[in-house]
């Protein structure tokens, strides 16, 4: 018989929990997260309130097999809350791309929507990897540089931006890193 997907479940390895923030980039995480499936991860996207104005849960679902957390009060079956379970089990948190709103809340231990819930729920033995992508003066202010060191101090690994034509009509930096080089860097770190 053929071997389905199981969609309540966390495989035993390489689980990436995937979060999408409300930035102009979310698009580019619907190939990021099909990357990552076909390199054998089993990836649990979360996507914020915010992120649901540019992308819909429908592309993450059906290229990752799994179903996508959209609301903290969506639970699935069973006892545990779905935002803790996937802190549990997960080997990578990766949040790409990640707004200058995420960045402040994960700095400041805000856990007011599903994502913000699990980076402080999550594991000990996980990995973050943050993707930025905003406007380059919004990277580039001190309140976010700050937040931005705040959680390099306490081990997130940052990925781009990169400087390039931005979405809001500048050009600088604030651009997403490729998808493939995030990928590829998240692979790694669940090897
Ligand atoms: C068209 C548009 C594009 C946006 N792009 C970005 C962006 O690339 N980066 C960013 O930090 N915020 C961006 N924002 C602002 C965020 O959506 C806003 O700060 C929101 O509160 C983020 O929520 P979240 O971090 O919970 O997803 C954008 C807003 C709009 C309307």
């Amino acid at each position: 018989m053929e071997e389905r997907a199981r969609p309540t479940e966390m495989s035993a390895a390489r689980n990436i929990v995937l979060g999408v923030t409300g930035s102009i980039a979310a698009y580019k995480a619907a190939d990021l997260a099909s990357l990552l499936t076909k390199q054998g991860c089993s990836v649990h996207t979360v996507l914020t309130a915010d992120a649901k104005r540019f992308i819909t849960a429908l592309p993450f679902k059906t290229v990752t097999r799994h179903p996508v957390v959209t609301d903290l009060y969506d639970e699935e079956e069973g006892w545990q809350p779905t935002h803790i379970r996937l802190a549990d089990e997960a080997d990578l948190l990766l949040i790409a791309p990640a707004t200058a709103n995420v960045l402040a809340k994960l700095a400041h231990g805000l856990a007011d929507d599903a994502l913000s819930c699990i980076a402080l729920a999550l594991n000990p033995k996980a990995r973050v990897l943050v993707a930025p992508a905003m406007n380059g003066k919004m990277w580039l202010h001190a309140a976010t540089q700050a937040n931005v060191a705040t959680l390099k101090q306490r081990g997130v690994e940052f990925i781009g931006p990169e400087a390039g034509m931005l979405a809001c009509g500048y050009e600088g930096i604030g651009r997403l890193w490729p998808v493939t080089e995030i990928a590829r860097r998240a692979a790694e770190l669940v090897a």
